[in-house]
């Protein structure tokens, strides 16, 4: 039995990962949960031929906790999206806005995590990720049952765009999926490290050729908020990449452990301690091997070159301040 709840159904990046998550019959329940829309959804849902039995719950009579009960993964989506000309300037008040919703928003959620079901393995989607996952972790931390082993920021978009945007810049026949690169870091602008230099196959392009494969990737959800005019910013690819992270999860489940990249809490984690120290963040996007509990270790970074050395610098004064704001983030 494998139940999943999908907190923030009803957005627009909830709404396609709760199809994904129906479609994919992996699951024998969904429960989603939002502030609006989620029984009607959940009633769409029952109409597709798979087995999972899926619920759909708002915040009256204790909706959220009926949601989280005996869940194994929660997915949260909830919150709002970022609007054009919301820069990733932690001096940008619009933006701080956005952060003050958001972690209030994540940390009542895993208040009641941490209440109803502490031993789900819980995926923060919800932006700015390199705050909210120290939002959610502190919440969990005060409750007592924070396993960093359990708690992942989603950062597999920034990997399905590292391979996507490569391939396209090679043009010709390149198939996207091909391309396995490394992406370090965080989850926004500058914070977002691909490692062309680890790709596999090696990808053929100088530095010069890389620098604005590496720019769109770090900024490629920029690209979407611009495009969408005011009505939000990444859903689908959200959702899609989301799907990838939950799939994997689900597979080192059922036995068969696999690498992903997450933004995790390093020093919780074996082989995370280590990198902790020697970068001076806590919180860190790396790869990780996923097993039947979660995390079990964290792979080293490896070799960088020149050029990502420098990035990695600009990356971590960034994280450093995402981080401690989301620290120190108390709801009122
Ligand atoms: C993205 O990477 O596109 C999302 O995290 C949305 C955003 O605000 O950039």
């Amino acid at each position: 039995m494998v139940k999943i709840a999908l907190i923030g159904a009803a957005g627009q990046i909830g709404t396609p990962l709760s199809l994904l998550c129906k479609a994919s019959d992996l699951f024998d329940e969904i429960s989603l949960y939002d502030i609006v829309h989620v029984p009607g959804i959940a009633t769409d849902l029952m109409h597709i031929d798979t087995r999972a039995n899926v619920t759909g719950f708002l915040p009256q009579n204790g909706g959220l906790r009926k949601a989280l009960n005996g869940a194994d993964i929660i997915v949260v989506t909830a919150g709002i999206a970022r609007k054009p000309g919301m820069t990733r300037d932690e001096a940008d008040d619009r933006l701080l806005d956005l952060f003050k919703t958001n972690a209030s928003i994540i940390h009542d959620i895993f208040i009641e995590v941490a209440a109803t079901c502490p031993n789900a393995i819980s995926c923060v989607v919800t932006n700015p990720v390199n705050s909210t996952v120290p939002v959610a972790a502190e919440a969990l931390k005060k409750a007592g049952v924070f396993d960093p082993t359990r708690l992942f920021g989603v950062t597999t978009l920034d990997v399905v765009r590292a391979s996507t945007f490569v391939a396209q810049a090679l043009g010709g026949n390149a198939e996207p999926k091909q391309f396995k690169v490394p992406v370090i870091g965080g989850h926004s602008g500058a914070t977002i490290l691909p490692l062309y230099s680890q790709a596999q196959p090696a990808v053929n392009l100088n530095e010069e050729q890389l620098a604005p494969v590496i720019h769109r990737v770090q900024f490629g959800g920029d690209e979407i908020v611009k495009s969408k005019q005011g009505a939000g910013s990444a859903t689908t690819c959200m959702a899609y990449a989301g799907f990838r992270f939950i799939k994997a999860i689900l597979s080192a489940w059922n036995g068969n452990p696999v690498t992903e990249e997450a933004y995790v809490y390093l020093p919780g984690i074996s082989g995370g301690e280590a990198i902790a120290s020697q970068l001076g963040v806590d919180y860190f996007a790396v790869k990780i091997v996923l097993g039947k509990t979660g995390a079990t270790k964290v792979l080293p970074i490896g070799d960088l070159s020149e050029n990502e050395m420098k990035l990695l610098e600009i990356a971590l004064g960034e994280l450093k301040t995402n981080i401690s704001t989301g620290v120190s983030f108390t709801s009122v």
